[in-house]
């Protein structure tokens, strides 16, 4: 089977799973990109804008976002973009167990897509794919070798929107970003 049919039967069973919408609401929210993409970028959680369209990463965060993916010199058609809770939580930050709950769907589209690296947008983005809690305010910026992959950890792109000075320190982390495919 290609890849876009592995992640759509992935998508399909995220329409449908209950434990996903569990204290949630919206439409499923499952990420979107190239399945072929080198680098994956990983969020939180839908915000309303999402939870609407079904898109990840279309409201304010978004732009944001995918702004810094071009201005990296990459286009937003290569890579891929999904979050580890796939439903707008109710109480808008996930919880430890949709986190926990979600990294099962995402880890299926990771090993469709395959990427070379990893961006991992935020607190949640870590917990969500590495499985443990790290300090991203201070830790920001680091890029990790783990089973094959390289991931780079900085912060969500909602933090940049909040606080201009941490805005800055995302443009900085991004420019790193091409170079993690190079090698
Ligand atoms: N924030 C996220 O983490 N993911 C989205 O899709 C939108 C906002």
């Amino acid at each position: 089977m290609k890849k876009q049919q592995l992640l759509d039967t992935i998508a399909s069973e995220i329409e449908k799973c209950d434990l996903c919408k569990k204290g949630k609401s919206g439409k499923a929210v499952p990420g979107e990109g190239n399945p072929d993409a080198d680098i994956v970028f990983i969020g939180e959680a839908p915000g309303r804008t999402e939870a609407k369209t079904g898109r990840p990463f279309v409201g304010r965060s978004g732009q944001l976002l995918r702004s810094l993916i071009r201005e990296a010199g990459l286009k937003e058609e290569d890579v891929y973009i999904t979050s580890p809770v796939k439903y707008l939580p109710d109480r808008g930050t996930p919880a430890a167990s949709d986190i926990a709950h979600g990294k099962l769907h995402l880890e299926k589209q990771l090993a469709v897509i395959d990427p070379k690296a990893i961006v991992l947008l935020g607190s949640v983005a870590v917990q969500g794919v590495l499985g443990y809690k790290i300090p991203v305010k201070t830790e920001h910026g680091k890029i990790i070798e783990k089973d094959g992959r390289t991931y780079l950890v900085t912060l969500h792109p909602a933090a940049g929107l909040r606080f201009p000075p941490l805005k800055e320190l995302l443009i900085e982390d991004f420019k790193k970003v091409k170079t993690l495919v190079k090698k």
